[in-house]
């Protein structure tokens, strides 16, 4: 992992602008607080921990300009209004508001980066802490396998580019490779958005052997026996262990079930909502219909879009899906791994 994704440099920041992956790497520099909420809205960065970070760089920008009480009341509001599925926004925001509130104008700036910098370093330990939980399971898996690679299955970005740190999907994934321990990973490219592309861009950086798939080709490969485990990330865990991430998992964690395939989820504790009793309550983005209609690439060596669908093409675009907990074999958190019933008992008992 060499690049950062997003980081202070004296009164603003850096964000590594995912747009032009698996092409192009840009550096933006965010100086403002629409900068920040505009980097949440174009994706620019993206998934959830990264959105969260980000939105707390945001908040620590606007205190620059305004940092009376109405300063912070907006910028929480425009910063939670920037994408709807990820639950670490409004975890960052509220760990922001709770630092914040308090102190006198005066002292917010400095109480600002210093809360986002927390945040940035926490996740980075979080990150490390899945990967060593996640690493024991895929070495029980090595052991039962003999000689030949774990195959591990994943869909969308959960690795560093998602995060501060190493990844929550992804992270268990470098932790067997970093040990020695032979891993596969399936990476399905994730339509619309390909985040897919990402993630094998990831893995490719990483040396870590993968293979592209189109989404739909995942339950032929687990019907055939070439996949040995299922861990993606997630947006979202509300407190019965139902998780929306991204489009497309859901019917990955039912091709898992009817083959008899662990079905994992990798996410801090800042993805579990305890407020959001189903996954019924959890809000699903609905994106631009153009995502659908077009598709992003290379062709003879200029970016450009192509259009795959007329423009008066009716369609839909969720952003994400919800897979019940009764077909989520366990969540793997910083703090261990928990089946969706025991998630429940863990937050009632106070590990929150
Ligand atoms: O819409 P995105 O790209 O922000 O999607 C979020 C995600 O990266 C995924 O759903 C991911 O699996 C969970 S976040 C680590």
């Amino acid at each position: 992992m060499a690049h950062h994704t997003l980081y202070r440099d004296g009164d603003g920041a850096v964000i590594l602008d995912q747009t032009r992956l698996p092409f192009g790497l840009d550096h933006r520099r965010l100086q403002r607080l629409e900068d920040a909420a505009g980097a949440i809205r174009g994706m620019q960065v993206r998934g959830a921990p990264l959105i969260g970070a980000t939105a707390a760089c945001g908040v620590a920008l606007a205190m620059q300009t305004d940092a009376s009480d109405a300063g912070l009341d907006s910028a929480l509001d425009v910063l939670g209004a920037t994408r709807p599925t990820a639950v670490n926004l409004h975890w960052a925001l509220a760990r922001m508001r709770a630092a914040l509130s308090a102190l006198r104008a005066a002292e917010r700036v400095a109480a600002a980066w210093s809360e986002f910098e927390a945040i940035c370093a926490e996740d980075v330990a979080t990150n490390a802490a899945i990967g060593r939980h996640g690493l024991e399971l895929i070495r029980d898996h090595a052991s039962a396998r003999g000689d030949r690679p774990v195959r591990v299955m994943t869909h969308c970005n959960a690795g560093w580019l998602a995060t501060l740190g190493h990844g929550t999907a992804l992270a268990p994934i470098y932790a067997a490779h970093d040990a020695g321990i032979a891993v596969e990973v399936w990476v399905s490219e994730t339509r619309p958005r390909n985040q897919g592309l990402l993630t094998a861009w990831e893995l490719r950086d990483g040396g870590v052997a993968h293979r592209l798939i189109a989404d739909n080709a995942a339950g032929l490969l687990m019907s055939r026996g070439e996949v040995d485990l299922v861990i993606t990330g997630a947006d979202r865990v509300a407190a019965n262990g139902d998780t929306a991430n991204k489009v497309g998992t859901y019917l990955k964690a039912l091709a898992a079930r009817d083959n008899g395939i662990p079905f994992y989820i990798a996410a801090p504790r800042s993805t579990i909502d305890h407020d959001c009793p189903s996954g019924t309550d959890i809000p699903i983005e609905e994106r631009d219909g153009d995502e659908v209609r077009h598709v992003h690439g290379i062709a003879a060596g200029k970016a450009g879009v192509v259009a795959i669908a007329p423009p008066e093409a009716a369609v839909a675009n969720p952003a994400f899906d919800v897979t019940p907990a009764r077909l989520i074999t366990a969540i793997i958190t910083e703090v261990g791994m928990f089946p969706p019933e025991r998630l429940q008992r863990l937050a009632a008992g106070g590990i929150r």
